[in-house]
């Protein structure tokens, strides 16, 4: 007989017991029940590996085997290629890309001798023929499994030795064990530590796509973020083409890189130069307009700041922020009204960074205020400019890091002027520098009408 247990469907939450609201992360409504797993009597339990202690001095030298993946990018954010028998998870919305990435994927690491096996639990064998003919994947290294049960994947992987093993997607397997519908909580948790074994015995990577859901009525990525050993979240707005990839989680490497991708008719392609890519339609000149130069895992980038402000019909006026923090928003608001008088209090005001990308650095700050003045004054900031700087609440423009790398890519990009705070240290060579010390000091900045 097994026990009941209760999962949160947001954090993975634990508890003998259905809870109302979840201990872990706050959620109300978030649990669901699961069989805990089988009692199988007091045994003293071995190390799944029967790993022996090692002194410490001597850990370092037992050197991590990865394998690149030949996709640049996943390789960065990976932080140099797929670790042997690590498990990697592959969260995003669906419809975003993730069966497309894994698949291109599967195409880069087989090779003869080392096939992919490739397990697709949601499409048939010829739909995914299908996507594969138009991304023009003809290896016969990819052996397509269309399986949704552990067990009869893993009767297929004896005789395989493959280089990886791709499951799409983890709410669609199950174990036999557990009497509960494919993508509940206890199938995922099954399902995905049964692949957690089999990637620690065998070293074979193993990639788990899987689904995001808001709702949390399907156990989610969150769930499985403590049973995997590397996150990678898939992003994008509808609409967009930008695809962005980083990881929440990397027991082998960073969190701090990420990868810009294109989907195109083909297929995802990396971009390769993300800030002409983002400033491509940038409508230069035009009131409320401005350029930002952030950092974005470990690179400088520039991207289009736009804002509209106009006057509202509400009693409380609209804040609409996409890809900017809403909360950073009204602070700016408040701080831009009070240092420059300009009545943002009955308008409403809208701020997009431009190409669906989301951007959380306070270094926007400068930029985001400039687009703001420039839209309620209705008068353009230069063309040739660049922004960067951290707004205090006092209208104090702050210092922030990695000033030369962004001048660097300003000028790169071709920005003859760059607005930097007044206080950042000075940060080699640009082309004209204009230093901001007060947000009211960016009223100078902007032109006639
Ligand atoms: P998909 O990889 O199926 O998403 P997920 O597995 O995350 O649900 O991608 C779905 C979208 O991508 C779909 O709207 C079609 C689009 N797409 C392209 O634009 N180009 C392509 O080459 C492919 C394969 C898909
Ligand atoms: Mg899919």
């Amino acid at each position: 007989m097994s026990r009941e247990l209760f999962f949160c469907t947001e954090c993975g939450y634990e508890s003998r017991k259905w809870l109302g609201r979840c201990p872990g992360c706050g959620a109300w409504n978030s649990f669901a029940s699961a069989p805990g797993p089988p009692k199988k009597g007091r045994t003293v339990r071995r190390g799944a590996s029967g790993a022996a202690p090692v002194p410490i001095n001597e850990a370092a030298a037992a050197v991590q085997v990865r394998q690149p993946t030949r996709i640049a990018g996943i390789d960065r954010v990976l932080g140099g290629g797929l670790v042997a028998g690590s498990v990697v998870l592959l969260a995003g919305a669906p419809g975003i890309g993730k069966s497309t990435l894994m698949l291109q994927l599967a195409g880069q690491l087989a090779r003869p001798g080392s096939p992919v096996l490739y397990v697709s639990g949601e499409e048939s064998a010829q739909q995914v023929g299908l996507r594969a003919r138009r991304l023009g994947i003809d290896r016969p290294e990819v052996l397509l499994l269309p399986e949704t049960s552990c067990p009869a994947v893993f009767g297929h992987l004896e005789g395989v030795n493959p280089a990886a093993v791709i499951v799409d997607s983890i709410q669609t397997m199950t174990v036999d064990e557990i009497d509960a519908p494919a993508g509940s909580v206890g199938q995922v948790r099954q399902a995905a530590a049964r692949f957690q074994e089999l990637a620690k015995s065998s070293g074979v990577p193993v990639l788990l796509a899987g689904h995001v859901t808001k709702d949390g009525m399907i156990a989610g990525p969150k769930l499985l973020e403590h049973l995997v050993d590397v996150v990678l979240s898939m992003e994008g707005e509808p609409g967009h083409d930008l695809r962005i990839l980083r990881a929440g989680k990397n027991r082998f490497g960073t969190v701090a890189e990420l990868a810009l991708f294109s989907m195109t008719d083909h297929g995802l392609e990396e971009v390769h130069n993300p800030s002409a890519w983002l400033l491509d339609d940038r409508q230069a000149g035009a009131p409320g307009s401005a350029v930002a130069v952030a950092i974005e895992g470990t690179s400088p980038l520039l991207v289009e700041v736009q804002a509209l402000v106009t006057p509202s019909r509400l009693g409380t006026p609209r804040r609409v922020a996409q890809g900017f923090d809403p909360s950073r928003l009204a602070l700016l608001l408040a701080v831009a009204g009070r240092s420059t008088g300009a009545a943002f209090g009955e308008r409403d005001v809208f701020v997009n960074i431009v190409g669906g990308l989301s951007i959380r650095e306070p270094a926007l700050d400068l930029a985001v205020t400039a687009a703001l003045l420039s839209s309620a004054a209705d008068r353009p900031l230069p063309e040739d400019l660049a922004i960067f700087g951290e707004i205090g609440l006092l209208g104090e423009v702050r210092a922030v890091s990695r000033a030369e790398d962004r001048l660097r890519e300003a000028a790169a990009m071709g920005f003859g002027r760059v607005a930097i705070p007044a206080r950042q240290a000075e940060a080699g060579e640009a082309g004209e520098i204009v230093r901001i010390a007060r947000v009211a000091d960016l009223a100078g900045l902007l032109r006639p009408a």
